[in-house]
C-alpha cells in the first residue's frame, strides 16, 4: 500500500469535513432551503473574492467561465487584448478567435511574466481594444502577474476597457483586490484553493462588464451571465451538492481569515522555493507565485515524478514546451507546513536515486528552518 499526496495544482485534496457536507441527501434545488445555500453561497463568495460585484456559479470547470467571459462581451470582428506567457495564457487567445473576435497577443516567454508598460503600449497601439484577459497567476509556469499594477494602470489610462482576470490558481490563496485592483471579472475555479472536487466556476462581473455585455449577443446559451445574475436559484439545475460542498469552504476560508489564510500560503510558498535553492535547483518563474513553485531539473522531470510518485508524493509536470524539464509542486488550499517537507522530502528521494548530486537532506532541512524562524 501506498498512502498518496495529492500535490499538483489542481485538483487539490479535499477537507473531510467538506467532503462529509457533499455526502447529504440530494436536496431539490427549486426549494426554499437550496436557495437560501445558494444565495448565501453567494454573499460568501464576494467576501473571498473582495468585491461588491455579482457573483455567477456556472457547473463547469474552470474554463466555462473563462469562455462566457469571452463569449459575453466580445462580438465577432471585436478585439481583445491576450496576454500570454503560458498555456493558460495561450487559452485566452483560442476562446477569443472561438468566438470570432480578434486576439492581439500580448506574448512573453515561458516563466516570464507581464509588465504593466507593455499592456499600455499594446493599447495606446490599438485604440479599439475592449478587453484585456490575463491570468493571475500562470500555472503552467507558476508566475505570478503584477495584476494590482496593470489594474491600476487600466483605471487611469483606460478607465472603458474591461479588465478580466483568470484566478483560477489565485482566489482563496493569494491576495487579490478584485474592485481595488478594478477587476472587471474575476474568475476561479472549485478544484484549486476552494479545495472541492473539479465542477464548479465561480466569477464575480462588475456592473461596468454587465453594461457591456447587455450590448452583445454572440453565439452562447447556458453560459449566459446576465440570465444567471437574474436567476432566482440558477437558471438550469445548479450542482446542489458542490454548491454544498462550496458554502461551507468560503466559510472554512473566511473562518481562518484573509490575512491568516494568505500568510500560509506565502509561507508554504517561501518553504518550498528556498528549500529547492538549498538543494542547488533553479526556480523556473521569474515572479513566483505563492499558489505552487515550479522548480527546473536537471535531469527529465518525467523520471523524478514517477519516482516521487513511487514514493506517495503526487506534483505536476511541466505542459506543452516545459514536459521534462520543470516540476510543479502545489501549495494551495488544504495544504499545511508538514505538507512541504513532505514533498520536499520526495523530491530529494527521486533526484538521489537518479544519482543526481545533491546536498542531501538540506531540502528539507532549511523547510524546516523556516518553520521554526517563522
Ligand atoms: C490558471 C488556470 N487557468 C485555467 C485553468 C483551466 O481550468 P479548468 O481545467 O478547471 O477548466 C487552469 C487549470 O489548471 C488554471 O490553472
Amino acid at each position: 500500500m501506498i498512502k498518496k499526496y495529492l500535490m499538483t495544482p489542481g485538483p487539490t485534496p479535499v477537507p473531510e469535513d467538506i467532503t462529509l457536507s457533499m455526502a447529504q441527501p440530494i436536496m431539490h434545488h427549486r426549494t426554499k432551503e437550496f436557495k437560501s445555500i445558494f444565495n448565501e453561497t453567494k454573499e460568501l463568495a464576494k467576501q473571498v473574492f473582495q468585491t461588491k460585484n455579482d457573483i455567477v456559479i456556472f457547473a463547469s470547470s474552470g474554463t466555462g467561465a473563462m469562455e462566457a467571459s469571452v463569449s459575453n462581451l466580445l462580438k465577432e470582428n471585436d478585439k481583445a487584448l491576450t496576454v500570454s506567457a503560458g498555456k493558460f495564457g495561450e487559452r485566452w487567445g483560442q476562446i477569443v478567435r472561438a468566438f470570432g473576435a480578434e486576439a492581439i497577443e500580448l506574448k512573453y516567454s515561458y516563466g516570464d511574466y507581464a509588465k504593466p508598460d507593455d499592456i499600455d503600449k499594446a493599447l495606446k497601439d490599438n485604440p479599439d481594444i475592449k478587453a484585456v484577459y490575463i491570468q493571475a497567476s500562470e500555472t503552467s509556469t507558476g508566475v505570478f502577474h503584477p495584476i494590482d499594477d496593470i489594474g491600476l494602470m487600466l483605471k487611469e489610462k483606460y478607465p472603458d476597457v474591461i479588465f478580466v482576470v483568470d484566478g483560477i490558481t489565485a482566489i482563496g490563496a493569494v491576495d487579490v483586490k478584485t474592485d481595488d485592483w478594478n477587476i472587471d471579472i474575476m474568475i476561479t475555479g472549485s478544484q484549486k484553493a476552494l479545495m472541492l472536487p473539479p465542477g464548479l466556476a465561480v466569477m464575480s462581473v462588475s456592473d461596468k462588464a454587465k453594461k457591456t455585455i447587455e450590448n452583445v449577443k454572440n453565439r452562447y446559451y447556458y453560459f449566459d451571465i446576465l440570465k444567471e445574475i437574474a436567476s432566482d436559484g440558477g437558471s438550469y439545475t445548479p450542482a446542489v451538492t458542490l454548491i454544498e460542498g462550496l458554502n461551507l469552504s468560503f466559510k472554512k476560508i473566511l473562518d481562518e481569515g484573509l490575512d491568516n489564510l494568505f500568510k500560509r500560503h506565502t509561507l508554504l510558498a517561501k518553504a518550498t522555493q528556498e528549500a529547492a535553492k538549498a538543494l542547488g535547483l533553479k526556480l523556473f518563474a521569474k515572479r513566483p507565485a505563492n499558489s505552487l513553485t515550479s522548480i527546473e531539473m536537471p535531469v527529465d522531470s518525467t523520471k523524478v515524478i514517477n519516482l516521487m510518485k513511487d514514493y506517495g508524493v503526487h506534483v505536476s509536470n511541466g505542459q506543452g514546451e516545459l514536459k521534462g524539464k520543470i516540476i510543479r509542486i502545489a501549495h494551495l488550499g488544504y495544504f499545511d507546513k508538514p505538507d512541504m517537507v513532505m514533498a520536499v522530502s520526495g523530491l530529494e528521494i527521486a533526484l538521489k536515486k537518479l544519482g543526481v548530486d545533491i546536498p542531501f537532506g538540506e531540502g528539507v532541512k532549511k523547510a524546516m528552518e523556516i518553520f521554526v524562524e517563522e
